[in-house]
Order: structure tokens, then C-alpha cells, then sequence
């Protein structure tokens, strides 16, 4: 059996979902008239398909007026799913959630529980704040209780589809006994499913959320550029940029680009944003977002020496995998791995062999001021170095991944798994 404490968009359609598939649910809100409106059958706000599932579950798997004590007794699984607006610094408000916890560990159990957090709430809460207070407040209550994150990814007007047949079902749960019983909770919905630790599944929801938004604020700054530009159809320009096959396909190419790595490079990529954002400049337009993309492409690559710097003393060897600036490619024109061994060596380090599939001899004519060692394959650099950097995602390093991870790896293309 299961709670759902807040009805809104996402408690609401999480109950009835639950409820659907058979599972005896029991839900709850502290909003009176959101609670006298669904017990006439009427959904609070737009949702579609909602109110026909309310009318085929209600009082049959789903239950509106069961005492709150009864309920959290009887169930496993207790899901908050309770609103976290901002607060006035703009960070997550977590007093509801805190409420609604308290609430939850007053009411005397037995039986082990697992609360889930579907409400979005920003990585690292569960783990910092969430448990070292349920985990106290149990200990001193004496209920037992197991922890997971279990972020919603349903689209307000969508939110029955998406819930019921959704993409993926993301779990954070850091103990087997919790982690046995999500899966089985979820497995009636035969979705992929991902078991991963609580600041993951936190994570997961905000890349989700801040690529969209950033994607938007992208979008309307190019409008505002286009703008000041003069004679550009922007409604135009924006339709036939989807026309671009990466964005079709399955997966779509477009996902290669919303992967982390070492910051673009090759010839167009780092002169053309240069060159936008110069242009608007000139017409008037402060390109914050063209800006910001500058600069973090210049800062990945101090986060690349800095992490290396922490493990590797400055006499130890390092080899470099991969120069050119994308696999299948033996451009080299600033290629990340070109400003990374500049880096390195400015910060001290001197001996520094690299090996690419096929661009070792480009990258030797285009920098030739550059003084390191070229190993003739992968195995020779192997056997001359115990730290190994990963620049280029050549498919030849995941073919040879064990191999490689024979050393010490710093994995800057995240390729392996
Ligand atoms: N709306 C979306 O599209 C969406 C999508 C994914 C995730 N989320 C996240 O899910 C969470 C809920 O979002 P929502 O849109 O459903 O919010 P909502 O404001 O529509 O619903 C939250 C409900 O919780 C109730 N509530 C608060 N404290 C309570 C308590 N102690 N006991 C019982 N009920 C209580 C409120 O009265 C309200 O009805 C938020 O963290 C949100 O960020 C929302």
C-alpha cells in the first residue's frame, strides 16, 4: 500500500498512476478545498485524463478519506510529493517537506517504511539535510525507515501519459533493501530503470530542468541579437535550425553536444561563438549566455589540470589520449588537448607523451613550438606511464578500456563505464 502526501499536479497523478495499476493508495493534502473538490470527483486544475481515472479507481484501489494515522501504518511506501518554491534567496524552500516528514514519523509503526522524495529538490538535500534528520528523528521515535529520491520528469499537461508510460524511472537509494522494493514497485510500469545514489538521482532532474532552461535563454538571446542585427525572419531562422538531422534520430545526434568533455574546439565551433558575440557586441547586445559559453570552454580546461595536479607530482609522467579535437578527425586546429598540455606544462609538467590514432604528426606540424614525446600506439604509451589522461573519445580507448585502466585514469571524455 501506498501514501502520497500533496495532491497536486505530481502527488495527484502519482496516486491515481499507482492506483491504476492495481496498488491500494491513500492520499492526502493539507488544502482542504483541493480535498473537497476531488472528493466530488473534480480535478483542481487542467489535467487531462485525470478525472476519468478518479472515477474508475476512487474508492476502489484509490482512497481520499481514510484517517492519515490508519494510512501511513498501513502502508510501505510514503511518497512526498509536497511543493519546494523558492525561497527569497532563490533557493529551494524545504519547509513543506520538513512538515510533512514530522508528520509522517509522529504517527507510531512497526514495520520498516521507505519515504520517497518525488518533489524536486536540489542535489546533495537528501543525503545533507533529509536524512541526517529522518535518521535522528526515527532513532529517537524508534520507527524505522529507508530513504530514496525518485524524481518526477511528467510535463503539466502530459502529466497522465508521461507518468504512466514513462521514459525512464530514475531511483536514488543507497541500501539493497530499499533499492529491491522500488524496483519492485515500479515494475508493472516496464520502464528502463536506473538505480543510482541519492545526489545522482537529484542531479538527474536538474540537468533535466537547467538544460531546458538554458536552451530557452539561448534562444531568446539569439532573438534579441537578431534583432539589433536587423532583416532576420528569427521565426524562420528558428524552424529551419530544426531541420538539422541531429536533432532526429533515435538517439539523436543532438546528444553527442549535451555530453560533458574537455570544451569544443576544431575550427568553426570556438571562432564563430567568438565572432557572434563580438558582432552583437558592436550592435549593442551584452550576449551574456555567448559569454558565459566563452568561458566556461576557457575553464574546463583548468578544471582538467587542477583535478590532474591533486594526484600527480610534477616529475611523474602523463600521457595524453587523443589530439585531435573530435574522434574520426585529425584536425588538430585548437583542439582541446593542445591549450590542456600547455597548461600542464606551465604548471610543471615535463614529461608528457601522447598518442593519437591518427593525428600525432598534424598536431607535431601545427605546434611545433610544443616539446613532448609522440608514442607510436596506445600500448607503447601504456608502457611508459603510469597516468593516463583521456582527451579525444576515440572508439580505440573503449575498445582497449581494460587495458588503459591498468592505470591511473583521468577520464575527461567520461567514456568509460
Ligand atoms: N508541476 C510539474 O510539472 C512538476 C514536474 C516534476 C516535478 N515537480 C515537482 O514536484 C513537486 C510538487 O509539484 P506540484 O506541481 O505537484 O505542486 P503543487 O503545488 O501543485 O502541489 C503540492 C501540494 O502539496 C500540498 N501539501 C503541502 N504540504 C503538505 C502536507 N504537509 N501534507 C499534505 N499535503 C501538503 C499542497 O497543498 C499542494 O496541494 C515540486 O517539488 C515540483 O517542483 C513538478
Amino acid at each position: 500500500m501506498i501514501s502520497i502526501i500533496g495532491l497536486g499536479f505530481v502527488g495527484l497523478t502519482t496516486g491515481l498512476g499507482f492506483a491504476k495499476k492495481g496498488y491500494l493508495t491513500f492520499g492526502f493534502d493539507i488544502n482542504q478545498e483541493r480535498m473537497n473538490l476531488l472528493n466530488k470527483g473534480i480535478i483542481p486544475f487542467h489535467e487531462p485524463h485525470l478525472k476519468e481515472v478518479l472515477e474508475e479507481t476512487g474508492e476502489k484501489t484509490f482512497f481520499l478519506n481514510v484517517e492519515f494515522e490508519k494510512a501511513i501504518q498501513k502502508s510501505k511506501y510514503v511518497f512526498l510529493c509536497v511543493g519546494t518554491p523558492s525561497d527569497e534567496k532563490g533557493s529551494a524552500d524545504l519547509t513543506y517537506i520538513f512538515k510533512a516528514i514530522d508528520q509522517i514519523l509522529n504517527v507510531p509503526f512497526e514495520d520498516r517504511k521507505i519515504l520517497i522524495i518525488k518533489s524536486t529538490v536540489p542535489p546533495s538535500t537528501l543525503s545533507e539535510k533529509i536524512q541526517p534528520y529522518v535518521l535522528q528523528k526515527a532513532e529517537e521515535m524508534g520507527r524505522q525507515i529507508g530513504l530514496a529520491s525518485n524524481p518526477e520528469f511528467l510535463r503539466e499537461g502530459y502529466c497522465w501519459e508521461d507518468f504512466i508510460k514513462p521514459d525512464r524511472v530514475v531511483i536514488g537509494a543507497e541500501d539493497i533493501p530499499t533499492q529491491v522494493k522500488m524496483k519492485e514497485l515500479y515494475a508493472p510500469f516496464e520502464a528502463p530503470m536506473h538505480i543510482v545514489s541519492f545526489n545522482t538521482a537529484e542531479f538527474i532532474k536538474y540537468l533535466s530542468n537547467t538544460l531546458l532552461s538554458t536552451l530557452i535563454s539561448y534562444s531568446n538571446e539569439m532573438s534579441m541579437i537578431a534583432d539589433k542585427i536587423g532583416n532576420i525572419n528569427v521565426a524562420d531562422s528558428f524552424k529551419i535550425l530544426h531541420g538539422d538531422k541531429r536533432w532526429t534520430g533515435s538517439p539523436a545526434g543532438m546528444s553527442a553536444y549535451v555530453y560533458p568533455g574537455c570544451g569544443y574546439g576544431g575550427y568553426c565551433l570556438p571562432k564563430d561563438t567568438s565572432a557572434l558575440y563580438n558582432i552583437a557586441k558592436e550592435k549593442g547586445v551584452d550576449a551574456k549566455i555567448l559569454h558565459a559559453n566563452l568561458m566556461v570552454n576557457a575553464e574546463v580546461k583548468d578544471f582538467i589540470v587542477n583535478k590532474v595536479s591533486k594526484q600527480v607530482q610534477k616529475n611523474e609522467s602523463i600521457g595524453i589520449l587523443g589530439l585531435s579535437f573530435k574522434p574520426e578527425s585529425d584536425d588538430v586546429r585548437l583542439s582541446p588537448t593542445q591549450e590542456v598540455i600547455k597548461k600542464l606544462q606551465d604548471f610543471g609538467y615535463a614529461d608528457i607523451i601522447a598518442y593519437d590514432p591518427l593525428a600525432n604528426q598534424m598536431f607535431k606540424d601545427e605546434y611545433p613550438e610544443m616539446i613532448i614525446d609522440y608514442a607510436p600506439s596506445l600500448e607503447n604509451l601504456l608502457g611508459k606511464t603510469k597516468n593516463v589522461i583521456v582527451l579525444t573519445a576515440w572508439k580505440e580507448f573503449k575498445e582497449k578500456q581494460e587495458l588503459v585502466q591498468t592505470k591511473n585514469v583521468f577520464d575527461f571524455r567520461y567514456m568509460f563505464i
